[in-house]
């Protein structure tokens, strides 16, 4: 093999960099390996001796990082070090919506891919194999190319002279079960035209993932493939979503609807859950950004396609508000609603884009009082999402009153007691510990007629029958 990799250098250790880079740890103890962020608060939670505390919460994880931290995996703010010391640079930063000028709404801001190709192009040495694991839009490799070729341009007269390789290598790790995915993947895609460099990322994948797993592509197709599963898969969950509006209609029940066109093996089984509308941070941005390219080919129908996708995840999102204001007689002044779950799905602590942003902000707006639980996002993420802030007074108080804070949330730690005087509780993430609550139990401390609202389909509704509570399940529509 021309290229034998003996130190890995990770630019941005979130939720792509760190689970992915402590899997290769694990995996290759022969390979040193460094992730490095700019932000120093990550990097030392990171470095938090209590794995409990590292800043992101991933089943697994933390047993992982202890085997590995500080023998052949290190986190620090030392970007220059660690990419002067690296044969191969993962580049694996944020790649938001931009918000303003060319293509705002719609285009990835590639400001940080951009800065982390100039700080490769200025502070690496020698051949450096550098890897796209960040999702980009189709031709981005270019950008990143063009910059490292002037930095070989301008060290020509100056030893020691640099030389690069750029790879696409497209992560497909979803949330909550990333380390499952990254130990047991579907596929490695690996993109790029140069077949030393590929066979030298191959041998790292090889040393756990079996070789007919790991696809090779262009760089073209490695970007874009990574667009389009995830546009495919947010689809199925738009389509299924229509789907239980249509059975709340009829009397159908979509659960039952799913099992039906699941069991065919041409459409499958999976993602064919109905929920309060997907979130995450990267459905939205992902079939945006392929909405925007498709915009700039001139491929106006395609666009539309796709971006209805996302338009019908917005209606879905204010069509379950807008059900629990008409279900409580229109209107939510003086009452008193539970939310259970804010993550944008269980086992994970990431909030960006959740569903229960927009409707818990809904819900706000038409007066309600919000007491919002979760079980691994903190009270400080929950005040930056919705902008308000937390009140943290009565709750503790056992404040029993029903004049509520109308237009404002409080946080609780557990579900003790949170039910007292509440008029609604809406389940809006699929933690397992909302599925064992004794709903008889709690019938009794709610104002009546009190409701629940189950948007991930998670309760039986029989247990709910033993109870006075009225209850609204999602695609249920006999419910
Ligand atoms: P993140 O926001 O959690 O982490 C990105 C990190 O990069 C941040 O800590 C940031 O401080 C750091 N950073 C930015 N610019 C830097 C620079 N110039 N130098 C050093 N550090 C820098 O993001 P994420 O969720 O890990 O996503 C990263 C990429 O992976 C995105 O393109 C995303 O679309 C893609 N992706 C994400 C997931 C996921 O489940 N979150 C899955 C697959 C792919
Ligand atoms: C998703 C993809 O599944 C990953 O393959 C991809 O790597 C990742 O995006 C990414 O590029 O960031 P993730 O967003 O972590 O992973 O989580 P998913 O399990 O895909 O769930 C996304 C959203 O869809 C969640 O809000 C979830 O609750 C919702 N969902 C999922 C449903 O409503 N129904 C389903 O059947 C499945």
């Amino acid at each position: 093999m021309k290229y034998k990799i003996n130190n890995i250098c990770c630019i941005g250790a979130g939720y792509v960099g760190g689970p992915t880079m402590s899997v290769i740890a694990d995996k290759c103890p022969h390979i040193t390996i460094n992730v490095v962020d700019l932000n120093e608060e990550r990097i030392k939670n990171w470095n938090n001796p209590d794995i409990e505390k590292l800043p992101i919460y991933e089943p697994y994880l933390g047993e992982i990082v202890g085997r590995c931290r500080n023998k052949n995996l290190y986190f620090s703010n030392l970007i220059k070090e660690k990419i002067q010391e690296a044969d191969m640079i993962f580049i694996s930063v944020n790649t938001p919506t931009k918000k303003k000028g060319l293509g705002a709404g719609k285009a990835s801001d590639l400001k940080w891919v951009e800065a982390c190709a100039r700080q490769v192009a200025k502070f690496s040495t020698g051949y450096t194999i550098v890897v796209e694991k960040s999702t980009l839009p189709v031709r981005t490799a270019e950008v990143i190319k063009s910059i490292l070729d002037d930095s070989q341009k301008s060290s020509k007269n100056s030893a020691p002279s640099k030389t690069f390789n750029v790879l696409s290598n497209p992560e497909f790790l979803a949330e909550g079960s990333a380390i499952k995915d990254l130990l047991n993947p579907d596929r490695v895609l690996i993109g790029g035209d140069n077949n030393d460099a590929i066979k030298a990322l191959c041998e790292i994948y090889k040393n756990w993932v079996p070789e007919e797993k790991i696809l090779t592509t262009n760089i073209w197709s490695s970007e874009l493939a990574k667009l389009t599963s995830n546009a495919f898969l947010a689809q199925r969950i738009s389509s299924i979503n229509s789907i239980s509006a249509i059975c709340e209609a009829t009397g159908a029940n979509v659960k039952e609807v799913s099992r039906a066109i699941g069991s065919d093996s041409r459409i499958g089984s999976k993602f064919l859950n109905t929920g309060p509308g997907f979130g995450g941070s990267c459905f939205k941005k992902d079939i945006l950004n392929l909405v925007y390219l498709s915009e700039f080919f001139g491929l106006h129908e395609v666009a539309a396609f796709w971006e209805s996708v996302v338009n019908l995840n917005s209606w879905h999102q204010n069509r379950i508000s807008k059900l629990i204001t008409k279900k409580l007689f229109g209107t939510l002044s003086n009452k008193k609603i539970v939310i259970l779950g804010f993550a944008f799905k269980a086992n994970t602590n990431d909030t960006r884009e959740s569903a229960a942003i927009q409707i818990c902000q809904n819900l706000l707006e038409e007066d309600a009082y919000l007491v919002i639980h979760d079980s691994k996002v903190s009270s400080k993420q929950i005040e930056v999402d919705l902008g308000r802030k937390v009140l943290l007074d009565d709750l503790k108080n056992n404040d029993n009153s029903n004049i509520f804070k109308g237009g404002n949330w409080d946080f609780a730690q557990d579900l003790s007691c949170i039910f007292n005087n509440a008029d609604a509780v809406v389940i809006l993430t699929e933690w397992d510990i909302y599925k064992s609550i004794n709903w008889e139990d709690v019938s009794r401390v709610m104002r009546c007629p009190a409701w629940i609202f189950d948007t991930r389909s998670i309760l039986n509704p029989i247990d709910i029958k033993k109870s006075d509570l009225n209850f609204w399940q999602i695609g249920n529509g006999l419910g």
